[in-house]
């Protein structure tokens, strides 16, 4: 479908947040689900791109996306602006499963991997359940999203690798130094960004046996489960293994299932 541009905005260097006017994808995402978009008005880049849905706002029937410029695709994303119209496909994929009421719930985020964690904490305000967010990335100007999600309850952690703001190190790191182990300070964890991050935080929710889920990315042709070009190796029967569409099957996984490599 084509769907209309209400807003696009640069929100730190090379990270754009473009809203949409889409009311039936408004009224359908659920938090983790993705938009496949079609980023230029030729054939080139042929394929679509794959980008979360960052927020949405049912009563104007709008949906927002975030997403950082990295190649041919996102950089002819960044050159709408309000009044243009873009083709979308979507939502697509399986999002995260919404925690128990009472759970006490942790967000860790890599980077842009903010982007589909913000709708899960959106639709978390709406239940009036506040989470600890673990938020990372390389440099303090590209912190994604802390004041927003501080106004709406949730209390956050910052890291950056070079140290401009908050614990120096990453977010995983900050995430471990900051839990009690064996303790029940968490009940579950929600989680996006770079493999290594992701790998590394499944290592240490699993020893601590938190249950929860991560966002993956892969690269994709079709967006709908017809192509394989998104698999995923996932824990299979027994000691085997078991490629998933991330497309389809996912691409929100339970931590226990994905096979990092
Ligand atoms: C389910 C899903 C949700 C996503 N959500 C977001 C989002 O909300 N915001 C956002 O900024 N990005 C998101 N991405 C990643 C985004 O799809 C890619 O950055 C985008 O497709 C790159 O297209 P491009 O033409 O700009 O870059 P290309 O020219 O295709 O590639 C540029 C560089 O980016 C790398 N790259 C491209 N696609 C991926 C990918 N899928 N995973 C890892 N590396 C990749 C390439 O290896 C290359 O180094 C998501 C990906 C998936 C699978
Ligand atoms: S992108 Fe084609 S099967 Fe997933």
């Amino acid at each position: 479908m084509d769907a209309g541009i209400v807003k696009q905005q640069e929100v730190a260097e090379g990270y754009f947040r473009l809203t949409v006017f889409a009311p039936a994808v408004a009224v359908a995402a659920k938090p983790g689900q993705f938009l496949h978009m079609r980023c230029g008005d030729t054939l080139d880049p042929l394929l679509r791109r794959p980008i979360s849905i960052h927020a949405v706002n049912r009563d104007k029937g709008e949906v927002a996306l975030l997403y950082k410029v990295v190649g041919k695709g996102t950089a002819l994303l960044a050159q709408k602006g309000k009044g243009d119209q873009v083709n979308l496909l979507g939502p697509l994929g399986k999002g995260f499963t919404l925690p128990e009421r009472n759970e006490k719930v942790c967000v860790v985020a890599g980077g842009i991997g903010i982007a589909p964690l913000f709708c899960l904490l959106q639709e978390l305000t709406a239940r009036n359940h506040s989470a600890a967010v673990f938020l990372g990335a390389a440099t303090g100007s590209q912190l994604l999203c802390a004041g927003e999600m501080e106004r709406c309850g949730h209390i956050v952690h910052i890291a950056t690798d070079d140290g401009s703001a908050g614990f120096p190190g990453t977010v995983t790191g900050l995430f471990e130094k900051t839990i009690t182990p064996g303790s029940s300070s968490v009940d579950r964890v929600y989680a996006c960004g770079p493999r290594r991050m992701l790998k590394r935080l499944c290592e240490i929710i699993r020893l601590e046996g938190i249950p929860g889920e991560v966002s993956v990315e892969e690269r994709m042709g079709c967006g709908v489960g017809a192509c394989l070009s998104c698999a995923c190796k996932t824990r299979g029967e027994g000691n085997g293994v078991a490629y998933k569409r991330v497309c389809m099957e996912g691409p929100v996984f339970p931590v226990g299932e994905v096979v990092w490599e």
